[in-house]
């Protein structure tokens, strides 16, 4: 087996003790919320990949079929052998259909938080991939670190894959921001491959969050979970009820807690009041129509090049140029 623990040149796991400041904070606030990343831990991003499975969750298997049915197209735009980078690339399992559609040896760049699911894919890449050239970087993406010399100096055309509607995390604001890094981080000339959830019929959209099988209220259970565990708080998780809602005003699927009772919840030396009815909102998941989401690339500075969506428009995954 190739060691590729030496590979990994930037090592940025986050401390609990941030962790510890983030959810005071968040739990601080009038509508106490938590933030969102915090949802993927290793037992959460497990979870998570369950999720995506679910009948009821339809961005995943969307997304595959039309990174599938498009993958030829989709390599010409960003330049056969370009540097692939992928912030959160997890399991990646969705860029193996570009890597296998390019006709150049590819070059990828994953970022992952976790240490462990970074060493496993790089591994199994590897192996599937000869000569892929692999610069992995083990980071947590939502901080702005730059990226190390040796990703940023290779020649050639620099292409962010960012799939996932992960970009649905964000307010619109940070959105932006984050599509203004990705256009300077490819530089001139470079591109960014993004997919997006879309607005739609708010019944499908309620059913992909709330699953008959219980699975994405684990989900958001789990971090109460991990509170109690890596931060030392009370939660009882019977005490708290999943509830995921589409808050039309704003375009965004919320997930909340909602505290069954009135209670009060110690995390480490605070103790915080929850009066019956009340939430902690754990995630947005911002929903784009086809216009919106083209506009806030342009007003990100990037030029749209071209989109892509399944025959019932339920998602789409747009090509934008750093010109
Ligand atoms: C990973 C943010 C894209 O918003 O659909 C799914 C997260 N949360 N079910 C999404 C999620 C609950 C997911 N994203």
């Amino acid at each position: 087996m190739i060691d590729t623990e030496e590979k990994i040149l930037v090592d940025h796991v986050p401390q609990s003790h941030n962790v510890l400041t983030e959810v005071i904070m968040g739990l601080s606030r009038a509508q106490k919320s938590l933030p969102a990343k915090l949802l993927y831990d290793k037992k959460g991003s497990e979870i998570f990949e369950e999720i995506c499975c679910l009948p009821s969750y339809y961005p995943t298997r969307t997304e595959f079929k039309i990174l599938r049915d498009n993958a030829r197209e989709m390599v010409e735009l960003m330049g056969d052998g370009c540097l692939i980078i992928e912030p959160g690339s997890g399991s990646a399992e969705k860029v193996r259909i570009l890597l296998k559609a390019m006709k150049s040896t590819p070059r990828y760049v994953p970022i992952e938080i976790s240490r462990e699911i970074l060493l496993r894919t790089c591994r199994e890449l590897i192996e599937e991939f000869p000569g892929l050239g692999l610069t992995p970087v083990c980071a947590d993406f939502t901080d702005d670190l730059p990226l190390p010399l040796s990703v940023s100096s290779q020649p050639g055309k620099k292409v962010i894959f960012f799939p996932g509607s992960t970009i649905g995390n964000l307010h619109r604001d940070e959105a932006r921001d984050f599509l203004k890094k990705a256009s300077r981080l490819v530089g001139r000339g470079g591109g960014l491959l993004i997919g997006v959830d879309r607005k739609k019929d708010v019944d499908v959209l309620l059913r992909a969050y709330n699953d008959p099988e219980g699975v994405t209220a684990a989900f958001n259970h789990n971090l109460l979970e991990r509170l109690n565990r890596e931060i030392d708080a009370s939660f009882v998780l019977e005490n708290f009820r999943h509830e995921a809602i589409y808050n039309e005003e704003l375009g965004r699927i919320e997930m909340h807690l909602l505290s069954l009772l009135p209670q009060l919840v110690r995390v480490s030396q605070t103790v915080f009041r929850f009066r019956q009815g009340e939430t902690i909102h754990t995630e947005n998941s911002y929903k784009y129509s086809v216009e919106e989401f083209v506009t806030l690339g342009e007003k990100a500075g990037l030029s749209f090049v071209r989109s892509w969506e399944d025959q019932d428009g339920l998602f789409s995954v747009y090509y934008f140029e750093n010109r």
